[in-house]
């Protein structure tokens, strides 16, 4: 790292965890773009203060990480893309002369993943996803805007499915999109594709949040979770002989997205990412 040199980094709480630092300064190092990533712990009243400090002090872009990419909303000044805008979450903000511009880099990574280790193109297919939290939203609006036929969403807490639902409705009036109150409750029809993109899985000791029986025939199956490398939903339906992927590929490839955004590099980074992640969680 030279004098003068940009500065990007994450907002989140807690935040020490991200792999995000190591990965991005890895891309700075091997592309020879002379800038620094940081951590940066936000105290959860504080995000505001932050994005000031970003204007204040020249930080050429951030990530936002847990619990801060729907509120990070009230902060910046502008979402270009209409494909973000519908995804009421950023995970990105890229810094213009002091004009602060949100992105949603999270779907559109889900889908590249999903592509390229599923095979899964989400046109006319039927989807299952588990949760109802910001990954949830990002990974049901990239699906409904790569016109999806229908999807369904399973969570805990019922009322968040049915906002959920009912938002992304509004937005994709011809995507059938629902909330189940029970799996027992998902119609009798083959289902492509199951997504968990709850955190149950991150933990030792947690469950599967869906059992496998409820399925028509098999579907792919995707977890957002990527540590641990395998969770007992993935290894239940790996030994179903389903197709899996955890989300190593997807953090990899909105990592790309993000590092695109701020640099304009685009050949070659996606690759990086995932070779850099992958050599951290051997
Ligand atoms: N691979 C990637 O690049 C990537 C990107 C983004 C997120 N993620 C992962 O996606 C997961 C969700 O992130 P998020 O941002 O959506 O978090 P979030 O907004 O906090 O939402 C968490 C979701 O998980 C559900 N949940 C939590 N504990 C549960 C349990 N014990 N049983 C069943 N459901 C449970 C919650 O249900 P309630 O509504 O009932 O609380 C909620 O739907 C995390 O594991 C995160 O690391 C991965």
């Amino acid at each position: 790292m030279k004098e003068n040199c940009d500065v990007y980094g994450i907002f989140g709480n807690p935040v020490a965890h991200s792999l995000s630092p190591h990965l991005h300064n890895t891309l700075f190092g091997a592309f020879g773009i002379n800038a620094v990533y940081a951590a940066f712990p936000v105290g959860r009243r504080s995000l505001g203060m932050a994005f000031e400090g970003m204007r204040a002090l020249g930080i050429r872009g951030v990530n936002l990480t847990i619990p801060f990419k729907e509120e990070a909303l009230n902060f910046i000044d502008e979402i270009p893309e209409d494909l973000d805008r519908c995804v009421g979450a950023i995970n990105t903000v890229v810094n213009r002369e002091g004009r602060l511009f949100g992105y949603n880099t999270d779907g559109r990574g889900f889908l590249t993943a999903a592509r390229e280790e599923l095979g899964f193109n989400p046109e006319g297919k039927k989807v299952l996803v588990l949760g109802a939290g910001g990954a949830a939203r990002g990974v049901g609006s990239a699906l409904a805007i790569a016109h999806a036929e229908a999807l369904w969403f399973y969570n805990r807490t019922l009322s968040r499915a049915g906002g959920l639902a009912d938002y992304l409705t509004g937005y994709f009036p011809e995507t059938q999109i629902k909330a189940l109150g029970s799996p027992e409750n998902l119609p009798a029809q083959k289902i492509d594709l199951v997504v968990n993109a709850t955190s149950c899985g991150m933990r030792a000791g947690d469950p599967s949040p869906f059992d496998f029986r409820f399925l028509e025939g098999k579907a792919a199956v995707y977890d957002l979770i990527y540590s641990p490398a395998e969770t007992i939903f993935l290894k239940d339906a790996r030994r179903l002989g389903f197709p899996v992927a955890n989300g190593l590929g997807m953090l990899a490839a909105q990592a790309a997205l993000s590092f695109e955004l701020w640099t304009g590099r685009h050949d070659g980074v996606r690759e990086k990412m995932l070779e850099t992640l992958k050599a951290c969680s051997r």
